[in-house]
């Protein structure tokens, strides 16, 4: 039995796990019961350090009492009120904090209750705008090689990382995808943003080429693709497509539902990269795990367009029955206060510095092949063993595990994303215990 491990006591066959390996996770199960600040517990007792703020998501670490005892307190005033032709004060309270940080014109707010959900709306509030602007023929959407964008099928079908497509043949037609920017080769080791890649921006010049600008409604990346286990554009890349996107119509979609709430040490990456998208699609940090929350940021231009027609007619055919639900508006407001009380937003550039040199200090152990980092975000990239991708990432997941230290893996990838509370020591921590892990499974 290995340390992980906990007595028979749980059934584990009803519940069918997203994104696991369910036969191999139930013959030894990973479970924790609970969290504070920087740290799981497991069943067996043992703290663990969160390395990936839970899912990207907590970035104002675990356990924070003013979120609870805002949501508790707003189940016991108002439990649910709908946002279809009525509304409730909070959620329009917390459209207008979210506009107030948000980039400069991306200010009206659509609420959804996941970043599947907000990528699913942006492209359809993408094309119901060019429709509205009376370029009805763009209706092809853009995403780029190993992209995530949820699991919509418009998110799905704009992704790019190949396994969560093949399984699905049927994606939505219609959909292109630019070059990714992975480039071992010139970029190996880069600290911060890679020197090489600019342009491959141009690969959508490519494709207005072989399609038409006519035909493109939208352009959709995450600033710094998470998933696929963070790699930071290559200087000049996003600045050179938004320029192609302005040239040729086309709007462009910062999918920030990792990226959004403080994680590159400002506000959104579109402030650290210096380039304002037409939408931004958000979740995850917005209640900072605690309740389902997303929202889309969308310009003023693109919203104002489709505030056409009779007015006792619905501009946007789109929502959800939980769309600005009370409990999520109360935790995504008493999150906000937390941001602003603690200086969450802007915090990761402080230690970003340290993130990166400790990080890189794993360069030279063996099978790492590179170290990437930008803001709170880093990753460590393995060689797959021969004919087995992913089983060494596995190893070191599990060992990492075992001594202490959770976080996401992808492929043979550690995807690392602490919590903005993130201090020094846990940085040392985090990286000792997986610089050991390295080592024993190599
Ligand atoms: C960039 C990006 N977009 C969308 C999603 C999907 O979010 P959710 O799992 O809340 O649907 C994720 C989740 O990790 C993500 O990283």
């Amino acid at each position: 039995m290995t340390l992980h491990q906990i007595p028979n006591t749980i059934k584990t066959d009803s519940f069918w796990m997203p994104f696991t390996a369910n036969r191999q996770f139930k013959k030894a199960p990973r479970l924790f019961s609970s969290a504070e600040g920087m740290h799981y517990t497991t069943v067996d007792g043992r703290k663990v350090i969160d390395g990936s703020a839970g899912l990207w998501c907590v970035n104002a670490g675990h356990g924070r009492k003013q979120i609870a005892a805002a949501v508790e307190r707003q189940l016991m005033t108002l439990d649910f009120a709908p946002s279809f032709q009525m509304g409730h004060p909070l959620a329009f309270d917390f459209a207008e904090r979210l506009a107030e940080i948000a980039p400069k014109g991306l200010d009206r707010i659509f609420f959804t209750n996941s970043g599947s959900e907000s990528v699913d709306t942006a492209l359809k509030i993408a094309l119901a705008y060019h429709r509205a602007n009376g370029q009805a023929s763009r209706t092809r959407l853009i995403g780029r090689e190993r992209g995530y964008h949820g699991v919509g099928f418009g998110g799905t079908s704009v992704g790019g990382m190949v396994a969560n497509r093949r399984a699905f043949a049927t994606l939505l037609p219609g959909v292109d995808h630019i070059r990714h920017t992975h480039d071992l080769t010139r970029n190996a080791f880069a600290k911060d943003q890679p020197e090489h890649g600019a342009e491959l921006a141009d690969d959508l010049e490519r494709l207005v080429a072989l399609h038409g600008a006519e035909t493109i409604a939208a352009v959709i990346v995450e600033p710094v693709p998470g998933s696929t286990a963070v790699l930071p554009p290559p200087k000049g890349y996003l600045q050179r497509l938004r320029e192609i996107c302005d040239k040729h119509g086309i709007l462009l979609i910062f999918d920030e539902v990792i990226t959004g709430f403080g994680r590159l040490g400002t506000p959104f990456a579109a402030n650290f990269f210096g380039v304002t998208p037409d939408m931004m699609t958000t979740a995850k940090g917005i209640t900072n795990g605690t309740i389902p929350c997303g929202a889309v940021f969308a310009h003023r231009k693109v919203h104002d367009a489709m505030m056409i027609g009779p007015e006792n007619v619905m501009e946007l055919f789109h929502g959800y029955t939980y769309s600005a639900h009370p409990t999520a508006c109360a935790a995504g407001i008493a999150t906000l206060d937390i941001y602003k009380d603690e200086g969450l937003l802007t915090r990761g550039a402080s230690i970003a510095e340290y993130w990166r040199d400790a990080l890189h200090s794993l360069k030279g152990l063996p099978n790492v092949i590179d170290i990437r980092n930008c803001g709170l975000m880093g990753a460590v990239e393995l060689s797959p063993r021969d004919g087995a991708v992913g089983a060494r990432g596995y190893d070191v997941m599990v060992d990492c595990f075992n001594r202490g230290l959770y976080f996401r893996m992808s492929g043979d990838s550690f995807a690392l994303s602490p919590p903005l509370i993130v201090e020094k020591s846990h940085i040392d921590d985090i990286v000792s215990i997986l610089g050991d892990a390295i080592k024993r499974v190599a």
